[in-house]
Parts: structure tokens; C-alpha cells; sequence
């Protein structure tokens, strides 16, 4: 049974993935930044060994794989999100980019299989037609998917280099329990946090912008799946290989809450592609497997938040 490392392991996507790895008894241990929110992690926290730190710790990280005999990393760090900054980027080079550089010989050298979580949507910029595999123009427009694109590419060298064991996941847009809904990403979560606090919802552009969404829990079991069944030294697009535009979306939650949704449409912003569908071919190839409907997991993901706080 493999032992894992998940660094970046109680945010919304590790702390998921944590869960359903202890779940099924396997061994896990997180790496997160002292001061980091890891209340995700309490039903849990008996089982998983939870350690504070930083992905420029080599030393610490190398004790902590060789103490717990880490077999598998899952690198979930990330500081940007698609609107970040040009100085969030730089900085982000210096505290994820730059460490994560400096981590790849030694998970070379203890015969770790790295687990990157890349992006599924910025990695690739802008697409007009059709869905898009992993063998598509990489040519982010965000500073978010430039740094991706770094990461996807100094992991790909080390293991020309060394042998490094990895598999890189591109996500498309997961959602559901457990994200949170003050954040600046996720529009399903964005949109539940301004129908509870009966806030009008702002939508950049004129709400035609098309994403491929996936309910957290098919996202984890995909990714349970393709860490276990995958070849090596793969990328694997991990979405639904469906596209609904953001005016679907409020369509949708005004079916489901059953009310009008205050809506106000502004400025639409350079770093959103028009449209993003991830295609999923070659995951179909090594998994079979049925999603929920995304309806059925925005009105689990509602149901959910508003139980202490009525629509
Ligand atoms: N959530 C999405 O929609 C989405 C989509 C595609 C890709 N991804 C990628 O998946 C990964 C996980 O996403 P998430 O939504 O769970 O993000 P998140 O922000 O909820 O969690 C990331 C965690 O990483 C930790 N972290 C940041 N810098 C660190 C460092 N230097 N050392 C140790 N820990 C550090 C943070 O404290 C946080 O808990 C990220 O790399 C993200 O870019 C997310």
C-alpha cells in the first residue's frame, strides 16, 4: 500500500483527496504552511499526520518522506489563482516555482512518484473551437498558467535528467463541499455565498464564457484512480468533457432555489478564455466512470451551505 505526502494537503482539493485516501486506510501525512486554515482536516486529524512547514525546506521534507516512508507526493501548493498579478506571479516563482525546483532531485533520488496538480484551463489560454487535449498549444494568457506552465516543464526536464517517477493532472474547475465560498475562484461557490447573504451576483462579461465544472467528489475518485491505474510520465486532463456557459449556471440555481438571483453583468477581464472543455479521451481510456450530474452537485453543494443559514 502506498504512503502518502500531500503538501498543500488541507486545502480544498488535498484536504478531499486526504479524506478518501484515509478512507480506504492508507497512510497520509500533510505538509501545510504554519498558520494555514486546516479546519477541512478535523474529522480526520486522529488519522493523518499533519506537519507545518514550507516547500523550501528540502531537509525538513527529506526526514519527513524518509520517517514516514513517503512513496507518493502530491504537490497541491499554489499561490496564484487566474487573476493574480504580475508581482503575486514573481512571487509566487520565488516561494512554489523556485522550491519545487529544488525538491524535484531529491524526490528523484528516494524513488518518489510526484503527483503535480497543474491547471486544466490556463495551461492551454484561448480556444475557440472544440475541446482541448492534453497535446494542445500550451499558451497560457494568466500568470497563474505561466506559472504552470514552468512547473509542468522543470518536472518534465527532471525526469529527462534523473528519472523523476511523475504524473501531471490538469483539473478543470472543480466544486462543491469543502470550498470556500470567500474565495476569488469558483464561480458556483461565488454564487451560493451571494444567494445566502442575498448579495447580487457580478458576472464579468456578458456570462456567454463557457467552463468545463466537476463535483469534488467524482474529482477525487478520478484522481485516486489515475494515481493507482495511470502509465508514468503522463498528463492527464481530469474534467467533466462538458461546457456550460455562466448564464447556465444561474439558470440552473434559480431552478434550484426556486427564486429570482439578483445578477449584474460588468466589465468581462483579459484572463478568461472564452471558453474551456477539457477533452477527456485519455482518461476514458484507463477509467470508466459516471459522473454526477452537475445539477445534482450544486444542489448537494447549496444544500450543504444553507443548512445553517436558510435561502
Ligand atoms: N480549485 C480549483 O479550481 C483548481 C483548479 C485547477 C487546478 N487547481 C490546482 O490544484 C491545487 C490545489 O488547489 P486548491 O483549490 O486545493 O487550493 P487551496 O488554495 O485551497 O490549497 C492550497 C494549499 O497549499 C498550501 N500552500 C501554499 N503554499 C505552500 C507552501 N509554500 N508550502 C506548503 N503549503 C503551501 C496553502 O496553505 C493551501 O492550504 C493548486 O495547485 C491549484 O492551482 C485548483
Amino acid at each position: 500500500m502506498s504512503k502518502y505526502l500531500l503538501i498543500g494537503g488541507a486545502g480544498f482539493i488535498g484536504a478531499a483527496i486526504a479524506k478518501k485516501l484515509v478512507l480506504a486506510g492508507n497512510e497520509v501525512s500533510i505538509l501545510e504552511l504554519p498558520g494555514s486554515y486546516v479546519d477541512r482536516l478535523d474529522v480526520i486529524k486522529e488519522k493523518i499526520n499533519l506537519y507545518y512547514g514550507n516547500l523550501n525546506q528540502v531537509d525538513v521534507i527529506k526526514d519527513l518522506i524518509l520517517e514516514n516512508d513517503i512513496n507518493v507526493v502530491l504537490h497541491l501548493a499554489s499561490s496564484l489563482i487566474p487573476s493574480s498579478s504580475q508581482s503575486q506571479y514573481v512571487e509566487d516563482i520565488e516561494k512554489v516555482v523556485i522550491p519545487t525546483i529544488n525538491l524535484l532531485p531529491l524526490f528523484s533520488e528516494l524513488n518518489i512518484k510526484l503527483i503535480f496538480f497543474s491547471s486544466g484551463g490556463a495551461i492551454y489560454g484561448e480556444n475557440l473551437n472544440g475541446s482541448l487535449s492534453e497535446n494542445h498549444l500550451l499558451a497560457p494568457i494568466s500568470y497563474y498558467g505561466q506559472a504552470k506552465l514552468l512547473m509542468e516543464e522543470s518536472i518534465k526536464f527532471e525526469s529527462r535528467k534523473s528519472g523523476l517517477d511523475y504524473i501531471i493532472l490538469r483539473p478543470s474547475n472543480p466544486y462543491g463541499i469543502g470550498q470556500s465560498l470567500y474565495g476569488k475562484q469558483g464561480l458556483i461557490a461565488t454564487c451560493i455565498h451571494n444567494i445566502l447573504n442575498r448579495k447580487t451576483i457580478q458576472i464579468w462579461g456578458d456570462g456567454s464564457v463557457v467552463r468545463d465544472y466537476i463535483y469534488i467528489d467524482d474529482f477525487v475518485e478520478i484522481v485516486i484512480n489515475v494515481i493507482n491505474m495511470a502509465t508514468s510520465r503522463e498528463i492527464y486532463n481530469i474534467g467533466s468533457g462538458n461546457g456550460h456557459s455562466v448564464n447556465e449556471i444561474i439558470e440552473m440555481l434559480k431552478k434550484i432555489v426556486d427564486k429570482t438571483i439578483e445578477v449584474e453583468y460588468v466589465q468581462n477581464r483579459a484572463v478568461d478564455a472564452s471558453s474551456i472543455i477539457l477533452d477527456i479521451s485519455k482518461l476514458k481510456n484507463i477509467i470508466n466512470f459516471e459522473y454526477t450530474s452537475l445539477e445534482t452537485g450544486i444542489k448537494n453543494f447549496l444544500l450543504y451551505e444553507s443548512s445553517d443559514k436558510p435561502i
